[in-house]
């Protein structure tokens, strides 16, 4: 129950990333995990019904000879307000919560987490009756990414379409000069790992150069994948395979909300005219960004801008096959809200102003009918049932 309530309350006063965990055996050991520069609370509590304002309370990082001093409460003096001996490391980054000390509560924020921070620390209560306690804490620092203050993140790999027949393609990615040496795998599209060959890795001073074949047999995106763990660096780069068929089918992306696009025709042979058209079949300008060919096979990638929201076209053609294939992409554009259905305002006006008119016209109506029924009621009740009286009785007479 205890464990639970505590796995709560940390999971509510954690950053998000925050996560704990904790061991029961022996001195609990509860995990909390931070991202790098967050700011984190380790906890640490007593019995809720324990004051703990005249307690001493000490919290250590384990690790070094002698421990480092992290923070220190002695009956009201504490390292934020002229206790001496903190660690140089924890100099101004660390606080406790002081309306917490009534309850119990010793737990600890440390500012802007850094890697170095990452260890077992204790919070000890050397001097609590009837006798001393001391808990174990221990916290992760994950590290952010930081690509470009890392020496030796990998750069992107570069993959190549080797040589490809109907029914496969053989891909190679080479990562080079990386440290500390990545993990290199290929992934599908479903971000699922694929086989591939022994990886060839040489190294050159400190850095790793690696090289990683696979042969693909289906159509489909594929992706080279290079992770350093240690450094919490990973990045891609992505090939398309097109397999059997004339001529491969253009892949479109939207690069750029502004109306970036790019299509891509992978592979093709003869080299194909590659152009983007609008709906109406116009050819638009358009950049051609790559035009390489590799064995014999041509792969050309096309940009075009577009201003108006759409669907347009990517068109490839093989002149010489006559074979012509095209993949389409659609801009949308997100509108804030308008009046549905595009009905001018003088026309919506004009129409309600229809309707109170006839509004009041039918009500005018029903009222003057009402009016003039109501008359007549009440003239038939001052002198209708008594004629009517009477003419029953004229009636009734012989
Ligand atoms: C102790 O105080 C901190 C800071 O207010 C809070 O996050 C934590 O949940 C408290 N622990 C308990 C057990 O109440």
């Amino acid at each position: 129950m205890e464990l639970l309530a505590l796995l709560f309350l940390s999971f509510c006063f954690l950053t998000l990333s925050g996560r704990t965990f904790a061991a029961e055996s022996g001195t609990p050991v509860t995990t909390v995990t931070v991202k790098e520069d967050d700011d984190v609370i380790l906890p640490c509590s007593l019995d809720t019904n324990v004051n703990i304002e005249k307690v001493l309370f000490d919290w250590k990082k384990e690790g070094t000879v002698p421990q480092k001093e992290v923070f220190m409460y002695v009956e009201g003096n504490h390292y934020n307000n002229g206790l001496p001996g903190q660690d140089e490391q924890f100099r101004d980054r660390v606080s406790h919560f002081p309306e917490e000390l009534k309850y119990g509560n010793a737990s600890i924020r440390i500012k802007q987490t850094k890697l170095e921070d990452k260890g077992i620390y204790t919070c000890d209560f050397p001097r609590l009756q009837p006798e001393p306690k001391i808990f174990r804490i221990e916290l992760v620092v994950e590290g952010r990414l930081k690509v470009r203050n890392v020496p030796g993140a990998a750069p992107h790999p570069s993959v190549t379409n080797l040589d490809q027949t109907n029914d496969w393609a053989l891909l190679k990615c080479d990562v080079k000069g990386a440290y500390p040496k990545p993990t290199v795998e290929w992934w599908d599209s479903n971000n699922q790992t694929i086989p591939f060959e022994e990886p060839q890795v040489s190294k050159k001073g400190e850095h790793f150069y690696i090289t990683l074949k696979t042969t693909v047999k289906k159509t489909g995106r594929y992706r080279c994948v290079a992770t350093q763990k240690e450094i919490h660096h990973q990045i891609y780069k992505e090939i398309n395979v097109h397999l059997n068929g004339a001529g491969p089918k253009p892949y479109v992306t939207i690069l750029k909300e502004n109306g970036l696009l790019e299509c891509e025709v992978p592979g093709a042979s003869p080299k194909p005219t590659v152009e983007w058209w609008d709906s109406d079949n116009k050819t638009l300008p358009s950049k051609t960004v790559q035009d390489e060919e590799q064995q014999g096979r041509f792969h050309v990638i096309v940009q075009t801008t577009v201003t108006e929201p759409g669907c347009y076209r990517c068109v490839a053609t093989q002149m010489e096959k006559w074979h012509r294939i095209s993949s389409e992409i659609c801009v949308h554009r997100e509108k804030t809200a308008q009046p549905p259905s595009g009905l001018p305002e003088w026309a919506a006006a004009l129409i309600g102003g229809f309707i109170v008119v006839v509004f009041v016209v039918a009500v005018g109506v029903v009222l003057k009918i009402k009016g003039y029924s109501l008359k007549k009621d009440l003239q038939r009740m001052e002198n209708g049932p008594s004629s009517e009286l009477e003419r029953n009785l004229t009636s009734e007479q012989p």
